[in-house]
């Protein structure tokens, strides 16, 4: 049993048998496009300790429905090779396109459209796809007006008319702030353990690669390694550390005006609080050669650990700055 040649699911299909819980995804480094470096050193997980998404229950079926299968666009049927490619990177089920037609969905589809990877939520008030564009949309603006070296975020990476430090953006999510320094000139690696979403990364640098305008920063500036970055950044030693770690861990949300991104919403779905950010700036911190900056909500704590040295205030955010040299 299987897919049906319409691609339909049925029973007992591939999509049952081939379905594994994102736990067994531990262990696994992988990259994912040609602009992606394989890292062996590196442990992708799904979500990191205390971060996995739990198996969704629901009533009326007696199996664990999985977070997350493979599908495409409706009507895209060249995208199944692709398709077919990305659920077996990822150890994911593939589902038919005609999903109404299953018995069930899971919460979340990566679509392999013809334009692009999109992750997208099911039911009812899903909120519309997540997707990494850097060429188009917010991203695009923020490159052309978002007030370059004199932003927070600039200067609290510690950018500087004559000064372009080099960055690990060991907390990558889908990749603007890493983008936004790589347009400002920086160097970054972006390091992310969720494998879905180094997926939409690489896809989307995929895509910048194409755009004129974007290529060079994307080709020259960006790159991306798959997992988890306390080990990935304890294994960057001498000449090969980089100057700035820059983090912006997920936090608990409890507050609805922090609730207002639809692609915060799905990513903290996916991945859950990122409870283990104290680990991470403790490798951060034996990594960087001069500083970690830290993201956190305006009125929040910073992370348990050191005092950060000192506070860059943004409209939004904070920015806190452990000086480590
Ligand atoms: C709030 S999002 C980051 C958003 C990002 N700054 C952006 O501009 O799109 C946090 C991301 O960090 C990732 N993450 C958290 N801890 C990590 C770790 N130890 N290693 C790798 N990725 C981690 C999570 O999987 C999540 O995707």
């Amino acid at each position: 049993m299987g897919l049906s040649p319409k691609g339909t699911l049925v029973a007992g299909s591939d999509y049952t048998r081939n379905f594994r819980p994102p736990q067994k995804l531990r262990g696994r480094a992988r990259a994912i496009s040609a602009n992606v470096r394989n890292d062996t050193a590196g442990v992708t997980s799904f979500g990191g300790p205390g971060a996995a998404p739990r198996p969704f229950m629901n009533p009326s079926h007696p199996e664990p429905i999985p977070p997350l299968a493979v599908t495409i666009a409706a009507g895209a049927t060249d995208c199944w090779p692709a398709a077919r490619r990305l659920a077996t990177a990822l150890g994911l089920a593939v589902v038919a396109a005609e999903a109404s037609e299953l018995p069930f969905l899971p919460p979340f589809l990566l679509v392999v459209t013809p334009a692009r990877l999109e992750l997208r939520q099911t039911g009812l008030k899903a909120p519309g796809p997540v997707f990494v564009d850097f060429c188009a949309g917010r991203l695009d603006f923020r490159r052309r007006h978002g007030g370059g070296r004199s932003q927070p975020l600039a200067r609290a990476v510690g950018l500087k008319a004559n000064r372009t430090p080099t960055v690990v953006d060991a907390t990558a999510g889908l990749g603007r702030d890493g983008f936004v320094l790589a347009c400002l000139g920086c160097r970054v690696t972006l390091m992310e353990r969720s494998p879905v979403l180094a997926a939409l990364l690489a896809d989307g640098l995929r895509r910048a690669m194409a755009d004129p305008e974007i290529e060079s920063v994307v080709g020259d500036r960006l790159q991306l390694l798959t997992g988890d970055s306390r080990q990935l950044l304890l294994g960057m030693t001498g000449a090969g550390r980089p100057e700035v770690v820059y983090l912006d861990p997920m936090y608990p949300h409890r507050t609805k005006s922090a609730l207002v991104k639809k692609e915060m919403r799905a990513l903290r779905l996916l991945v859950g609080d990122d409870d283990d950010a104290p680990a991470l700036l403790a490798a951060a911190l034996a990594t960087a050669g001069e500083r970690v900056v830290v993201k956190r909500p305006l009125k929040a704590a910073a992370i348990s650990g050191p005092r950060p040295t000192m506070a860059i205030v943004g409209k939004t955010h904070r920015f806190d700055v452990y000086l480590v040299s």
